[in-house]
């Protein structure tokens, strides 16, 4: 425990305050496909822009949709959303929408997952696309205060030369990215699929994530660790069916981003009140609290926080502190800027057990 930690009187922050403060407390966010902000009116929007028939005839039909049963389920419709994305602007667009509503919920920093294949199998150029979001995570800091930094994600379902052929294109872009993950389809594609694609993102000095544990087996999250070396595992949640990997996972100290609307949404879990989160920050997991595609899950990450909070009566202000903090510890800014950050939320917490 930290020096700030047991000076906050967690105890005197009346359960009242904790919605509020839920939502006020500064954090960063560590999950988030920004193909998985695009609302339903942005795709809209885009498709008369750029001429693009969609299957669905309006935004209620659209919206309508989001009933699904897995994550394929979803995936269908959310690569039939992404179909909309063609030039520059429009990823610039999509980016900024998210921003502004990151900014809202007092994310300082986020680092945000792009799907280069997605488009690219369209015929839209990596460099549209790369150019594009990083343009809005720049005018972000400028205009926002927000920190934004992109992460490009492998989809598991296409090949390893996919994978590599697409990390080359991206490399003359490098200093546009920081690291690299891995989503789509978990079941069937395992992480040592992409063993050399990763071994040739971390010679080039990328960070390296991946989802693992979502609705794939613990042995996924274990070969993510073995055999891509990754530095945060995307959900993990299944880790709670494997003792000793938890075990390992708390002494690591190995962050989990976890997305917990979205873990309901896709049938992971039937209800919030079944959700994991307790267990795993129980058993010492570095803990974090995401959104993954929030246009498409029910809300952007504080909406993640009051629905957790409200369905697991466990979780208090000692738990809230611990999720923000640890989103600033897991995240790959510097050393200087994550103590920045803690200093902040070490302030609001502060003044939260002393307020009357
Ligand atoms: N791509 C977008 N959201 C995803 C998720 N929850 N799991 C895997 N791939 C994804
Ligand atoms: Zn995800």
């Amino acid at each position: 425990m930290t020096s700030a930690m047991s000076t906050i009187a967690f105890d005197r922050i009346p359960r009242e305050r904790l919605p509020a403060l839920l939502a006020e407390m500064p954090k960063a966010e560590l999950h988030i496909h920004i193909e998985g902000s695009l609302e339903p009116e942005l795709i809209f929007a885009l498709a008369r822009r750029n001429g693009v028939a969609l299957p669905y005839p309006s935004v209620v039909a659209l919206r309508a949709a989001y009933a699904f049963t897995d994550l394929q389920s979803f995936l269908d419709i959310y690569y039939a959303g992404a179909s909309v994305l063609l030039k520059e602007p429009d990823f610039f667009d999509m980016a900024w929408a998210y921003l502004q509503r990151a900014a809202a919920d007092n994310v300082l920093h986020t680092e945000i997952f792009f799907d280069p294949q997605t488009h690219t199998a369209r015929g839209v150029d990596i460099g549209t696309v790369i150019k594009g979001l990083d343009h809005a995570c720049h005018r972000a800091h400028q205009e926002l205060r927000v920190s934004a930094k992109l992460i490009l994600c492998f989809l598991r379902h296409l090949s390893e030369e996919d994978a590599m052929a697409t990390l080359e294109a991206a490399l003359p872009y490098r200093h546009h990215f920081i690291g690299v993950g891995l989503d789509s389809s978990e079941r069937g594609h395992p992480p040592e699929k992409f063993a050399r694609v990763f071994d040739r993102a971390r010679a080039a000095g990328l960070h390296v994530v991946a989802h693992a544990g979502e609705e794939g087996p613990p042995e996924y999250i274990r070969s993510a660790l073995d055999v891509l070396e990754v530095e945060r595992i995307d959900h993990g949640v299944r880790a709670v069916e494997d003792p000793s990997l938890m075990q390992r996972l708390a002494a690591m100290g190995m962050p989990l981003t976890v997305c917990p609307l979205s873990n309901v949404k896709l049938c992971v879990y039937k209800t919030m009140a079944e959700h994991q989160l307790p267990a795993l920050l129980a058993a010492g997991l570095k803990v974090t609290v995401n959104s993954d595609d929030p246009a498409y899950f029910g809300g952007y990450i504080n909406q993640n926080f009051a629905e957790t909070f409200a369905a697991l009566p466990q979780l208090g202000a000692r738990e809230a502190y611990t999720l923000a903090r640890n989103s600033f510890e897991a995240s790959f800014a510097d050393a200087g800027a994550k103590s920045h950050w803690i200093n902040q939320l070490d302030l609001a917490f502060e003044e939260a057990g002393t307020a009357q």
